[in-house]
């Protein structure tokens, strides 16, 4: 793993070179453009783990926001969030959409999917953030995570936002192997899991997150995040559903 994180300092060191105006400007747009196009790619792939990245940026961005980050910035996270698990898109369907429990080897290549993905971002030469975010957000604040084993502060808190905004998600969602856990079931794992699998601040924010807004969970399917616009041949195309 040592690799990619040389890659990703390296290039994260790169982009310290100061940008202004419009520059600056060009470049989010084009992160946005390519984030967006991805997000397209996974939506076609594999609607449950679309809708799954949508509901999750929403409840980072919530999060991000709770702990004093920018509108913008907290807007950059749901944009991440929205590709986080792009690197799934290259993961074949038996593994993927597998009702059993994965075997060892099962496991290892579902787990490579935080690399693949940051890999695929790099390439497009998206703002470190998101290299990043996407990279670490499997990593466990006790350093038993992957792909890397970085540990409490040494995971970007970029990924430990979405570390728990994702789990919170998973343990509520319906999906081939599970069934969803009630919003106080996935309270109690999430407070069991502070301090070995989550940050103990980011648990503590999210909690009270949850108790101040009754309607926090969003339902299956439906989410805060607008729809990524679809090119016109595929609107054409829906109407026939
Ligand atoms: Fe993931």
């Amino acid at each position: 793993m040592k690799n990619i994180d040389a890659i990703t300092n390296l290039y994260a060191r790169k982009e310290l070179n100061f940008l202004g105006g419009q520059a600056r400007f060009d470049r989010e747009h084009e992160n946005k453009r390519i984030l967006l196009s991805f997000a397209n790619s996974i939506q076609e792939r594999d609607i449950v783990t679309y809708d799954h990245s949508r509901r999750v940026g929403t409840y980072a961005q919530r999060l991000a926001r709770y702990v004093g980050w920018s509108r913008r910035d907290a807007r950059d996270l749901a944009l991440a969030a929205l590709v986080h698990d792009l690197g799934k898109t290259w993961i074949a369907n038996d593994i993927l959409l597998k009702a059993d429990t994965l075997s060892d080897e099962e496991r290892k290549t579902m787990e490579r999917h935080p690399l693949i993905g940051a890999r695929i971002l790099i390439g497009c030469d998206v703002h470190p953030f998101y290299v990043e975010t996407v990279l670490y957000h499997h990593e466990a604040w006790d350093g038993r995570g992957y792909p890397s084993g970085l540990k409490g502060e040494e995971i970007p808190l970029s990924a430990r936002i979405l570390t728990v905004a994702d789990v919170y998600d998973v343990l509520t969602s319906q999906r081939p192997y599970k069934a969803a856990l009630s919003k106080d079931a996935a309270r109690e794992r999430l407070l069991s899991g502070s301090g070995t699998s989550f940050d103990p601040m980011i648990v503590r924010a999210f909690l009270n997150l949850l108790d101040s807004e009754p309607q926090f969970t969003l339902p299956q399917r439906i989410c805060a995040i607008p729809a990524v616009a679809k090119p016109a041949y595929h609107a054409a195309s829906s109407a026939r559903v």
